[in-house]
């Protein structure tokens, strides 16, 4: 979908060509004096627009205004959470017809979160996967032309909103992919392709690598598979060498049957999902190509699936990681944690700022937080409050959950230095726990994205999520200096140079190049 932003008043906004023009009312009395909002008042005052978000009045062919449907919208008090509700309300209701050519526009001025929350809310609701059902009906908004008082005080924020809404959109591709259409090679496929974008680097490796780099672990997930795993490095610089880069790390099974600790089928499907937080890190990067912001980001993506076969790893074999710690699998259901930790052991080489992970890791995760937040451990305060309040800000909520020792007791083995399971209880915490181990050299911290990468039933399909957590949290670290411990840099959005073309080397300035083992 195409997007834009434009100086509309409601006035100038009846007069734009389009099918549908959407209104967005806010709780503040409409003063203005056109035909649309002179409507929208009386509705208003008639109790037929109720000031609740969500709230809708859809008009056909009104007197002076050139759209042929108009829907207005109410968002209450136009925060991001209420325009987002109105938003998903409105365009929802506008597709309900074919709809190319969308204005929304805003009755009341809307500051920057506002002008983000619509254009990442009218995505969601026009979004339609086609991959491989290509008779779908396809996205019929081709163009949304977004409206308002002063385009020029919001433009940044809504810049950063279109790449984050790119971003999320990849993510959801590739989630939303059954598992033979994203393998591991795939995905690194499509890695190589975000390495085309200015100052994006990637670099695939195989098991050959794998296997010299020592990661022991990782390689036992994949055993089990025809499937050749990959391990995907990405790299974007926007500052110079000298500055730590943010890591991100995302696991990427790309099919968890559980291996011989076998899952039941109901819903084995949905184990197709097991790689969105590799399609969160992919997103991310295709988020930062477009933005181009001042701060350098590594991402890392052990892929591999998970299977039942004669070669798979079995409960009971002891495998080393990378770390040289040796870990026994006691399930080689508990895979995630298995690829994840000799990922984190590379990532050192980086000589991070921060590193965060990002995993559909456990079952437990869904149970404690649903799939309203996600789950939210580490290891230090500043960067968990720092995700924390990206969360809220992008509305991608996360809730920080606790790292006690005490919950790490279960892991221990008489077999091997580590466990891969502890007990039932507090299942997400013990696996927290378990990476935990391997992240001892930097600030770090760990999302449990199982209950909020996807969505099951009718709407069965991918969110995006975490893109806009994470896209929101790399922006708030521009101008930082990259301290250990993800302290916030300067406010959102300075020295970036979203929209205006970067060249692919031109915007990587020479800086004291840091060492990398
Ligand atoms: N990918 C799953 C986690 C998962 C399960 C996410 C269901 C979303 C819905 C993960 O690899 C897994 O199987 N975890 C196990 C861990 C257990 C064996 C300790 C789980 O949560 O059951
Ligand atoms: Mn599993
Ligand atoms: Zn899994």
């Amino acid at each position: 979908m195409d997007f834009q932003l434009k100086t509309l008043t409601v006035a100038q906004a009846a007069a734009e060509k389009s099918d549908v023009l959407i209104v967005l009312a806010g709780s503040a009395p409409i003063v203005s004096k056109d035909p649309l909002s002179v409507l929208a008042a009386s509705a208003r005052k008639a109790g037929d627009l109720p000031d609740k978000a969500g709230k809708l009045l859809s008009l056909y062919r009104p007197e002076g205004v050139v759209a042929g449907r108009v829907v207005l919208a109410a968002i209450g008090d136009g925060k991001p959470a209420s325009v987002r509700s109105g938003v998903a309300a409105a365009v929802s209701a506008a597709k309900a017809q074919p709809a190319r050519r969308v204005t929304l526009v805003f009755a009341q001025p809307a500051d920057g979160p506002a002008v983000a929350a619509a254009v990442i809310a009218a995505a969601e609701a026009s979004y339609v996967y086609t991959t491989t059902k290509p008779k779908a009906e396809p996205r019929s908004i081709r163009q949304l032309t977004i409206g308002v008082a002063d385009a020029g005080a919001v433009s940044q924020p809504f810049d950063e909103a279109r790449a984050t809404v790119r971003g999320i959109e990849l993510a959801k591709e590739w989630g939303n992919r059954p598992a033979n259409h994203a393998t591991p090679t795939l995905l690194g496929e499509a890695a190589k392709e975000l390495g085309k974008l200015p100052n994006i680097k990637c670099e695939v490796l195989g098991p050959k690598e794998v296997e010299k780099l020592g990661m022991g672990s990782f390689a036992a997930v994949a055993q089990g598979s025809a499937q050749p795993l990959r391990f995907i490095v990405l790299r974007y610089q926007g500052a110079p060498k000298s500055q730590a880069p943010v890591v991100l790390v995302g696991k990427g099974i790309t099919f968890d049957t559980g291996g011989v600790s076998l899952k039941p089928a109901a819903e084995m499907d949905e184990m197709k999902f097991d790689m969105c937080g590799a399609a969160s890190v992919l997103g991310t990067f295709r988020a930062l190509g477009d933005i181009q912001p001042a701060i350098n980001v590594v991402g890392l993506i052990p892929s591999c699936e998970n299977m039942n076969d004669g070669r798979a790893v079995k409960p009971g074999d002891v495998v080393t990681s990378m770390s040289g710690q040796t870990i026994e699998v006691l399930n080689t259901d508990a895979e995630g944690r298995l690829i994840l930790c000799d990922a984190l052991t590379y990532a050192k080489r980086f000589e991070p700022a921060a590193v965060i992970d990002i995993a559909t890791l456990t079952g437990a995760c869904v149970i404690a937080l649903g799939g309203v937040r996600s789950g939210l451990f580490s290891s230090d305060d500043t960067l968990a409050a720092a995700l924390e309040a990206a969360g809220e800000a992008s509305q991608d909520r996360c809730w920080r959950m606790p790292l006690d020792d005490d919950y790490a007791e279960g892991l221990k083995s008489n077999f091997a230095d580590v466990a891969n399971i502890a007990g039932r209880a507090g299942g997400a915490i013990t696996a927290a726990k378990f990476l935990q181990r391997f992240a001892s050299d930097f600030a770090w911290a760990h999302l449990d994205i199982a209950g909020t990468a996807w969505k099951s039933g009718a709407a069965k399909g991918s969110t995006g999520r975490p893109v806009g957590l994470l896209v929101s949290y790399l922006m708030g670290r521009v101008g930082s200096t990259g301290a250990e411990d993800g302290t916030q840099g300067a406010k959102a959005g300075a020295k970036t140079k979203v929209g205006k073309k970067a060249g692919k080397s031109a915007a990587a300035p020479a800086g004291k190049t840091r060492t990398e083992k």
